[in-house]
């Protein structure tokens, strides 16, 4: 699979370093083109990353996001989005409806937003990753979640992305109550 990660901090840089792990083409989409960014992938032109993804994840800071989708919307038709940014402040944390203006033909995922970095750089065995998704985009997400060592856990389509969201000031509560350990995760049980 061939996955553009639009930027390369904790965020980008964790998933796209996990991904190329697991045999994925990473490309990360930044500001600076040039050289390798985390765990030996190229650096390109976020346009360049685009061109020829079958994903575009977005993990920018959630003030830029909105102009890196509008000024990208065109190549962004018909790929799978999948959007971490946390917009904070803003009156909706995701960019879904951004997107859906901006990129009708996209499908959108809302996952990789409600934990911490440090949970995709190094998993706690069992956790899961609670994600939304449009029916075209729930398949290679699913994937992409497993690839980074967590359990996916569907909670809906793209509509419930509130749903997903309210997990991040939960994850956040239980952060503070742990003493700041950030290394922490949630996990399903359910009865089969
Ligand atoms: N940190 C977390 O644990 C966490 C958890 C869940 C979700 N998130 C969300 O993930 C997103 C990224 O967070 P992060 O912690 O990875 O941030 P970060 O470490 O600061 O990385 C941000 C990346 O975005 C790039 N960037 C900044 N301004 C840009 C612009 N105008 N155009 C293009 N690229 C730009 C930066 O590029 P340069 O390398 O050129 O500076 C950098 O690679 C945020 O929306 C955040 O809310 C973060």
């Amino acid at each position: 699979m061939r996955i553009a990660v639009i930027g390369k901090g904790n965020i980008g840089g964790s998933l796209g370093t996990k991904w190329r792990e697991a045999g994925h083409d990473v490309v990360y989409g930044a500001r600076n083109a040039e050289g390798d960014g985390p765990g030996g992938a190229p650096v390109r032109s976020i346009a360049d990353a685009i061109d020829g993804a079958d994903v575009v994840v977005l993990a920018v800071p959630g003030k830029v996001a909105p102009d890196v989708i509008n000024q990208h919307k065109a190549a962004l038709a018909g790929k799978t989005v999948i959007d971490a940014v946390n917009r904070i402040g803003a009156p909706e944390f995701d960019s879904r409806a951004l997107i859906a203006e901006a990129a009708p033909q996209a499908g959108y995922a809302r996952a990789f937003n409600s934990l911490g970095w440090e949970n995709f750089a190094s998993p706690l065995p069992g956790a899961n990753m609670f994600f939304a998704a449009d029916p075209e985009a729930r398949a290679v997400t699913e994937e992409l979640i497993a690839a980074i060592g967590l359990t996916p856990a569907y909670v809906g389509d793209a509509a419930a992305t509130p749903v997903v969201d309210g997990l991040l000031p939960l994850w956040f509560a239980l952060v503070q109550q742990n003493g700041g350990n950030r290394r922490v995760a949630l996990r399903l049980v359910s009865e089969s």
